[in-house]
Parts: C-alpha cells; sequence; structure tokens
C-alpha cells in the first residue's frame, strides 16, 4: 500500500470551456460553456473547497463540442476573475512554441500572484494537427516532444541564459522576464495511461494525471509511475479524474447515470472512439488510455464514471478517502449542472470527506 498523502486532498474541476458539458449525452446538462457562467463557476469553486481549475484545450468543433473557448486565454480570464483559485490550462506541444508558451504562463502567473499551472496534453485527436497543416508525430514520439517541451518550459522559468539542445527544440542564451513568481516554476501536470505517459510523469512532470479509474486500475498506474520517479529520483503527485453524481440516495444517483447513458449521442461517442485509437491502442502494450474503455465509458470523454463517485454524499466521501490511501492528491472532478452541483459538494459532500480524513489521520 503506497504511503498516504499527509496533505488533505486537494480538489479540481474540469472548466466547462467547451460545449456540450462534461457527457456526451442529449439529457438536460444546466452547464454553460460561456464566459459569464464560468466566471461565476470559478468564484463558486474557490468559495466551494476547489483549489484547481482545469481548462480543457480542444481547438475544433467535434464529438459533441461545437464550440470551445481556447484553454490558455480563457484560464487567465478565470484567474482574473478569482482570488484563490488555481487556473491549470491544457496546451498541446506541436502547437505551442514552448517559449511562447513559457512567456505567456509567466505573465499570467505574475498577473495573478503565482496562480498558473499547465496540463502538457500530448494529443489523440489527429486531425486537430493535420487540419491545420501541422505533422502528427507516430504516439512514443509525441511523448518525447512532450519530455522536451517540459523541460524546456522549466529551463526558461528558472534561468536567466537558458539552454537547451534537444531533437524538437534548440534554445540558446535566452532570458524571460518577469520570471513566474510561483516556485521553483508554474507547475506542471501531464497526464496519460500509456507506458509512455507513465515514464513521462516519472521523470518530470509535478503531476500525473488519470483517467477515471476503479480502485485497483487506479493503484497499479500509481505504482509503476511511482517506480519510475525513484529511479530518477523525481517527485511527482497524484491527480484522478472522476465524474461526480451525488443524490440523497444511492438509486436516484444510479438513475442519473443511467439516464446520462440511454440518452447517449451514439454517433458523437463513437466518433469519439474512433478517434482515441491514436492515443493508447496505438501503442505496442495497448496500456494507453481509453484502450479498454467500452461505450459507457466514453460517454464521459475520461472515463469519470469508473472511479464510482456516484451515490450518496456519504459513499463518494469513502471512495475518495479510499482513492487517498491508494495516493490520490487530488481529484480532478466533472459535473453535470455546474453550478448547483459544484455548491452541493462544498456544502455536502466535502465536509464529509474532511471528517473521514480527520478520523483517518488518528489512526
Ligand atoms: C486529465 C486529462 C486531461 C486531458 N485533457 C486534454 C485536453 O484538454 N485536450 C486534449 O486534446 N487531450 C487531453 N487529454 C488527453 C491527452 O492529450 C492524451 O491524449 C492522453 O493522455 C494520451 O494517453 P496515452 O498516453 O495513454 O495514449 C487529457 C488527458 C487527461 C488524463
Amino acid at each position: 500500500m503506497p504511503e498516504i498523502a499527509s496533505e488533505p486532498l486537494k480538489f479540481a474541476y474540469w472548466v466547462p470551456n467547451v460545449s456540450g458539458g462534461l457527457v456526451t449525452s442529449d439529457i438536460e446538462q444546466r452547464t454553460d460553456w460561456g464566459h459569464e457562467y464560468n466566471r461565476d463557476l470559478a468564484v463558486l469553486a474557490e468559495n466551494s473547497g476547489f483549489e484547481y481549475a482545469l481548462s480543457q484545450v480542444r481547438y475544433t468543433a467535434s464529438y459533441g463540442a461545437a464550440y470551445q473557448h481556447e484553454s490558455t486565454g480563457f484560464s487567465l480570464a478565470l484567474l482574473l476573475a478569482t482570488q484563490r483559485l488555481k487556473v491549470i490550462a491544457a496546451v498541446h506541444p506541436g502547437l505551442w512554441h514552448p517559449g511562447v508558451l513559457a512567456k505567456f504562463i509567466a505573465s499570467a502567473d505574475v498577473i495573478s500572484g503565482g496562480r498558473a499551472a499547465v496540463n502538457v496534453v500530448s494529443g489523440w485527436f489527429k486531425d486537430e494537427f493535420t487540419n491545420l497543416g501541422e505533422p502528427w508525430l507516430e504516439h512514443d514520439e509525441r511523448y518525447r516532444r512532450s519530455e522536451e517541451f517540459i523541460r524546456v518550459l522549466k529551463e526558461l522559468w528558472t534561468n536567466d541564459h537558458a539552454e537547451f539542445t534537444g531533437d524538437f527544440y534548440r534554445i540558446h542564451d535566452f532570458d524571460i522576464k518577469p520570471k513566474p513568481v510561483g516556485r521553483p516554476h508554474p507547475e506542471i501536470f501531464q497526464g496519460g495511461n500509456s507506458t509512455a505517459a507513465r515514464k513521462l510523469a516519472g521523470r518530470v512532470s509535478d503531476w500525473y494525471f488519470s483517467n477515471g479509474k476503479d480502485f485497483d486500475g487506479f493503484s497499479e498506474q500509481v505504482e509503476e509511475v511511482r517506480g519510475y520517479a525513484a529511479a530518477n529520483d523525481h517527485t511527482v503527485h497524484f491527480g484522478l479524474n472522476g465524474f461526480v453524481i451525488a443524490r440523497e440516495t444511492e438509486s436516484e444517483a444510479k438513475a442519473v447515470l443511467r439516464e446520462i447513458v440511454e440518452k447517449a449521442n451514439t454517433e458523437a461517442v463513437e466518433g469519439f472512439r474512433g478517434a482515441v485509437k491514436q492515443a493508447g491502442s496505438s501503442t505496442s502494450d495497448k496500456k494507453g488510455m481509453w484502450a479498454d474503455s467500452e461505450f459507457k465509458d466514453l460517454v464521459q470523454y475520461n472515463d469519470g464514471f469508473r472511479t464510482g463517485l456516484i451515490g450518496t454524499p456519504e459513499q463518494i466521501a469513502d471512495r475518495a478517502i479510499e482513492y487517498k490511501k491508494r495516493g490520490a492528491n487530488l481529484l480532478l472532478l466533472g459535473f453535470l449542472h455546474y453550478l448547483e452541483d459544484v455548491e452541493h459538494f462544498g456544502k455536502h459532500v466535502l465536509p464529509v470527506i474532511r471528517e473521514k480524513e480527520a478520523a483517518l489521520d488518528r489512526v
């Protein structure tokens, strides 16, 4: 059993900056992808116990998401609207030059008093690259590029005379001023499930984001990634995705899940299932993300139902604590009706988690 983090479990929410919500379903979703709704949501979230928000990146209409706000600009808008919330912007190596991104995030970090972060996503959506005229690298090459990308970010954020020579990037005597204020630098998140993703986290990432997983699936990743990190004398923290449906009774919560899946937008889910074969399924060991996802799992883009945060507040809290025991430092959460559900989570679920956490510390 991995060591249990002494720090309280942290919470992040997926920013709904892409239309259609976090589930590809025609069930009613009282969530809006626009700026005003998201600004109110960010303020509510930081007052409801959320420490982080994660802005997604999707550049073009696809799979139920007809409209998308760009992740870095949108994240800055949320930083400006809040006081304490840290906002993580998802970014693609291959579409950003790391020097330009380092500069943007440094400014966002200074403006927000050290609350900017990035999620380096290595990509699954081939058309986003090829339709923009950019090359689509083979799976493990994308990760090799991501590693260089992260090393360049760190180099530029922490050195006055940045130098880097790699296969993808070459930086010479470059000085970014102002430097970011977050120490040692803005936090770097990175997700995946493939062996390449795990090794990358074990070498350079501050955080490893896991798609939704049951207990054993999550433990398996934590143990492997911790092993890689130990071999590299590196420390990595773990975030786990989950979709929350909290109701007074378990049967009510399960009925909502059933309705989400019954009303799934089949065409969009099947299209997504085809596109994500570019992720984990394209690796030799087939370990990567979505490689074993079923139709039902894919109705939530990131396998969030698998984490099972569906039931009464007490049941959800019990599972959150079990994930903490298995190595989770953070839960990344998605919701159906964001404003209502985030408020409910803060009022009715989080206090139960904190009580159980306190009891855990006393053991
Ligand atoms: C928590 C999390 C968030 C992600 N966010 C995005 C995103 O906003 N945009 C995107 O194109 N891919 C996103 N991805 C997917 C990654 O780009 C990548 O396709 C995936 O992690 C590859 O997994 P693999 O290494 O198992 O093949 C995300 C992945 C995780 C785990």
